[in-house]
C-alpha cells in the first residue's frame, strides 16, 4: 500500500513540474540514469546538482534503501518545494537538500556518483570543483549535453546567451571526450545528451 502511495505521489510531483514547466530532466533520460545506478551496486553516495522540486532526487533514492543523496538547489522557492516532497515521502533522513550555489559547495564526503544537471554553462566548473570529492571509479553523469540540439546546429536558435551557453557546452564537452582522466560515453539519443564519465584515475 505504502509502494502505490508513494508511486503515485511521485507521478504528481512529476506532472505539476511538467504542467509548470519546471525542467526536471527528460522521462527517458531519468529512465537510463535510474537503470544506470540500478545496475551498478557500488553507487551508494550521490551527489546531485540542481534539485529543482526533488523528482530526480527523490527517484534515485528508490532504487536502494541504503543509498545517500546529497542534491544542491539555489533558488528557494524550488528548495522548499523539494524540501516538501521529500519530507511527504519519508525520505528526508536519506535525501539532504541544501540551498546553496552548487560551486560554493564544500563537503569532506566522497560521492560514487554526481550527477550534473544545475547551470549549464558551468559544467566544467563543477566537475573540477568536485574532483576532490571523488574518487577513482566514481562516475559524473552530465544531462543536457545537446541542448535541444542547439549545441551542433546552433542556426536553431537566435538568442544570444542561449548561443553563448551552447557554445560552453560544445567546449565542454569536446575537452571531456578527450579528457584522459576519464572513461566516457556519450550517449546523444537519450534525455537532452547524456554523458558518463567515470574516473580512470
Ligand atoms: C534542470 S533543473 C534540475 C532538475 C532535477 N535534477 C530533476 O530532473 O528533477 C536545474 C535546477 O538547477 C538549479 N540551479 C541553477 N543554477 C544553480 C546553481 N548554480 N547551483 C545550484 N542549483 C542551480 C535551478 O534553479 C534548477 O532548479
Amino acid at each position: 500500500m505504502r509502494i502505490i502511495e508513494t508511486m503515485k505521489n511521485i507521478d504528481k510531483i512529476h506532472d505539476y513540474a511538467r504542467e509548470k514547466h519546471i525542467p526536471i530532466m527528460k522521462d527517458d533520460g531519468l529512465l537510463f540514469l535510474l537503470d544506470y545506478i540500478q545496475k551498478h551496486e557500488d553507487i551508494q553516495n550521490i551527489l546531485e546538482l540542481g534539485t529543482a522540486v526533488g523528482h530526480s532526487a527523490i527517484q534515485m533514492a528508490n532504487i536502494r534503501w541504503d543509498m545517500q543523496i546529497d542534491t544542491l538547489e539555489v533558488n528557494r522557492e524550488m528548495y522548499e518545494m523539494a524540501i516538501q516532497n521529500i519530507k511527504d515521502l519519508g525520505l528526508a533522513d536519506r535525501i539532504h537538500c541544501h540551498l546553496v550555489d552548487a560551486i560554493e559547495y564544500e563537503t569532506d564526503k566522497i560521492y560514487d556518483l554526481v550527477f550534473v544537471d544545475a547551470a549549464k554553462s558551468q559544467y566544467k566548473r563543477y566537475m573540477e570543483h568536485f574532483m576532490v570529492n571523488t574518487r577513482k571509479g566514481s562516475v559524473f553523469v552530465f544531462d543536457n549535453l545537446n541542448f535541444h540540439g542547439i549545441v551542433e546546429d546552433p542556426s536553431l536558435s537566435h538568442n544570444r546567451s542561449t548561443l553563448q551557453m551552447t557554445r560552453k557546452i560544445k567546449r565542454f564537452k569536446e575537452a571531456l571526450f578527450v579528457d584522459e582522466r576519464f572513461d566516457v560515453d556519450f550517449y546523444s539519443e537519450i534525455g537532452d545528451g547524456i554523458a558518463i564519465a567515470k574516473r580512470r584515475i
